[in-house]
């Protein structure tokens, strides 16, 4: 293989640069074994350590583990009352889940644009969207760039809303110089294992009631009661219970999450520098004195002429890794077929989503892979 050089790889060199990377050590070793030779295998000590780290990372009073971040949403859906002949706002430049949540509880999810630059709901789009039906607006921080939330949250005031945030790409973003999560809206995080830290599934749901994190705990739990016994059930529930085996991952995973957040933070201004001269490359909206992006992936949005699964197919015959983020929810087809959804409805979201492509991302890519990948994408784009 030949050896590369800052200026990046010779033409001949194939390397395989993989989309995403989790970092697990030894530390994520000695905790998993830890539970093991515990015994504690459920509703054992690492859950409550990992909630109360969590809480600690976020700045949030309580939180609750979860199996993923669809459960959780599911559950602040449920937790909010949303049911039949409900509706709730959201992005459809989003993953899928966002939306599901809503419909799991019988309601109708409407989708509004994002804006073109934050790829985030926008908040005027989301105002305009709300009927008399409306019962809640699931904002995303997509990306992990933090949603428009003091807007948001005015627009539910005003309309009597409930605003669920799905931070789940998003742990560490800051809102206004505050952590997402920590003044609310009661926020939703994702371990999956491309997520900033990772649990293989799992997630957390904060809130700022300890009312509504009992709540929570219970209907994760099949809807035990608090202080009950094991065959007691207050009410329906399901069983959305993280293990411990995950939550000692967790824990490892908090323990290092700044180091996780400050060397994917350079590895993506590294990527800004390599990619900054490709003529009518986007690259990812910079930080603003209100938002500060925690980096969960590096979207770049194609120039508007390119022929986006060829670049796809150039980078694939290099060896690197890309994903189509995101396909517009509204547009697949278990939604056009069940509401009628069709393009036009949310240009914005539509015209980026054709345009936008996941270049490998995570916190240990070395530097030469991304000049290898700048370069291939130099080359795709030619
Ligand atoms: C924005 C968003 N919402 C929800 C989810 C769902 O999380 P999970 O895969 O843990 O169910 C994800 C995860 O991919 C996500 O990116």
């Amino acid at each position: 293989m030949a050896s590369s050089s800052s200026l990046g790889a010779s033409p001949q060199e194939l390397r395989l640069v993989a989309l995403s990377s989790p970092w697990l050590d030894e530390r994520e070793e000695e905790l998993v074994v830890e539970v093991l030779r515990s015994g504690r295998l459920s509703l054992g000590p690492a859950i409550d350590r990992f909630e109360e780290l969590f809480a600690e990372a976020v700045g949030a009073p309580y939180a609750a583990a979860v199996s993923s971040g669809t459960a959780g949403l599911h559950l602040l859906c449920r937790v909010a009352g949303l049911g039949p002949g409900d509706e709730a706002i959201t992005s459809p430049y989003s993953f899928v889940a966002s939306a599901n949540c809503a419909i799991y509880e019988g309601a109708t999810p409407v989708f509004a644009d994002v804006d073109s630059r934050t790829l985030n709901l926008d908040p005027a789009a989301a105002e305009a969207a709300v009927t008399d039906q409306t019962k809640a607006i699931v904002a995303v921080d997509i990306f992990g760039y933090p949603c428009e939330l003091d807007p948001l949250r005015e627009i539910c005031d005003r309309h009597g809303l409930v605003l669920i945030q799905d931070s789940c790409e998003a742990l560490g973003a800051l809102y206004k110089g505050e952590p997402v999560g920590s003044r609310g809206p009661s926020a939703v995080f994702a371990f999956y294992p491309n997520k900033q830290i990772t649990t293989g599934e799992g997630g957390v749901v904060t809130t700022h009631s300890e009312a509504e994190w009992r709540l929570l705990k219970s209907l994760r739990n099949q809807g035990r009661a608090d202080g009950g016994g094991w065959l007691d059930h207050a009410r329906l529930g399901f069983n959305y219970r993280i293990d411990d085996v995950r939550a000692a991952i967790g824990i490892g995973q908090l323990e290092k999450l700044d180091r996780i957040l400050a060397l994917r933070r350079s590895v993506a201004e590294r990527y800004d520098e390599l990619l900054r001269g490709i003529t009518d490359l986007g690259l990812p909206c910079p930080d603003d004195r209100d938002h500060h992006r925690s980096w969960f992936v590096y979207v770049v949005a194609l120039p508007e002429e390119a022929d986006r699964e060829g670049v796809i197919a150039h980078l694939e015959s290099r060896g690197v890794q890309t994903a189509r983020y995101l396909p517009c929810i509204h547009l697949q087809s278990y939604m056009r077929e069940r509401y009628g959804f069709r393009e036009g409805m949310c240009p914005v979201a539509e015209a980026m989503s054709r345009r936008t492509l996941a270049l490998p991302f995570h916190a240990r890519l070395d530097a030469a892979d991304q000049a290898y990948v700048a370069d291939a994408l130099r080359a795709a784009l030619v």
